[in-house]
């Protein structure tokens, strides 16, 4: 009786003093619960929401997608944004749905009712441009078409009321991409909405008209390029005469350019309007400008000085901070938009991430601009109490 007491004894104590399990060793999930992602970790989706391919999985559904368009061979300087949705994927890392709430807007985009889904990038041709933007039109059209989600908010309403056949259409916010990507975008958008405004932000008019640079010829494909896509759509009814550039400061040939980007159907905000004039007043300027018209807002990262904003294919000293840029951006509140892009991350020519980061932030802005509530612009020397006296 005492031998057998003393075995057993031995058999239970043995394997805690040696370390050895037996068999009850805890799971991941009984000792840690979830395989959350890290700010630094898990797979690349925008704010780590969930990524689905939306162009083949029919059973993907959202309000707001985020699409990535990786094509970059239409530009007339340096190329590299085809990894721009890489760069601003990567750049909102630390972004999540749960952490979504801004001060400056007060609200998160994703507590509001819709569904926000990373649909992943368009397999856009790098080798054959007029194959590239067919693939982006028929990428963009395949989502717009996908029914949305929610049900009677301001947003569905918008939407419903603005599109040609009266059903609700989702958003769709894209990564480029070079700045050619906007055609087809607007030849998509152009089929429910029919012609549109935009909200150019962006150091150039790229209203200019095809010329033959590289060479003295033109060919039918060398019209396209990230300067030129604007003209085009003009030329093919896509967008109305209530479109508005905003952060000019481009060199020019001289006065014909400014002549010929009026009529392509542009008013124009330069970059020092912003000393002269104030944020607000360029806030108002936009929204007198666009009014109640279906709006796209394309947003080319150039736009902010290149010291905030270095990686880009053709940067322009003097642009707006990010600050400033993201002011004029809450202003917009309450338009009708029908659509938005960030173009023209180059992440070869990007600092630590800073362009990449600011991109990320921009599109956190522009979902909170899809679902804001209509907001009046500050008037000018009006004080906006600190927030902190607010809460
Ligand atoms: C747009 O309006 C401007 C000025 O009002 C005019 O000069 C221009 O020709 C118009 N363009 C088009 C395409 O209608």
């Amino acid at each position: 009786m005492m031998k057998f007491a003393y075995g057993t004894l031995i058999a239970v104590a043995l394997p805690f003093v040696l370390g050895i399990s037996n068999g009850d060793e805890p799971t991941w999930t009984e000792k840690y619960g979830s395989q959350y992602d890290l700010l630094f970790s898990g797979p690349l989706s925008f704010s780590h929401l969930p990524y689905s391919k939306c162009l083949e999985q029919k059973e993907s559904l959202f309000d707001i997608a985020i699409l990535g368009i990786p094509f970059d061979t239409a530009v007339t300087y340096r190329p590299g944004a085809r990894f721009g949705p890489q760069a601003i994927r990567s750049g909102s890392r630390r972004q999540f749905d749960f952490t979504g709430y801004t001060i400056s807007w007060g609200l998160s985009p994703y507590d509001q009712g819709i569904k926000i889904l990373d649909c992943g990038d368009v397999p856009v041709s790098p080798s054959d441009n007029a194959l590239a933007l067919d693939q982006i039109e028929v990428a963009y059209s395949t989502l717009l078409k996908r029914p949305i989600q929610a049900e009677n908010t301001r947003y569905t309403e918008v939407t419903k009321v603005l599109a040609k056949d009266g059903i609700g259409h989702p958003r769709i916010v894209s990564l480029g991409g070079d700045h050619t990507i906007v055609l087809p975008i607007l030849r998509s958008l152009n089929k429910i909405y029919g012609p549109i405004s935009v909200i150019h932000f962006d150091a150039h008019l790229d209203t200019w008209p095809p010329i033959s640079d590289y060479g003295g010829t033109i060919t039918e494909q060398s019209r396209v390029t990230h300067g030129t896509f604007f003209y085009l759509a003009q030329e093919e009814g896509l967008i109305s005469n209530s479109s508005i550039h905003a952060g000019i400061r481009c060199k020019l040939t001289g006065l014909a350019d400014l002549q010929n980007d009026r009529e392509v159907g542009f008013q124009l905000i330069t970059a020092d309007d912003i000393d002269d004039h104030g944020a607000n007043e360029i806030v108002r300027k936009i929204r007198e400008r666009v009014g109640e018209t279906p709006v796209y807002v394309s947003l080319d990262i150039d736009v902010i000085d290149p010291g905030l904003a270095p990686g880009t294919g053709t940067p322009e000293p003097g642009g707006w901070t990010t600050r400033e840029l993201k002011r004029i951006i809450r202003g917009l509140a309450g338009l009708n938009f029908v659509g938005a892009d960030v173009v023209e991350v180059a992440p070869a020519y990007d600092n630590g991430d800073i362009t990449g980061v600011a991109a990320a932030d921009l599109v956190h802005d522009l979902l909170s601009l899809f679902v804001a509530e209509g907001s009046r612009p500050q008037r000018s020397g009006e004080q906006k109490p600190l927030v902190k006296d607010e809460l």
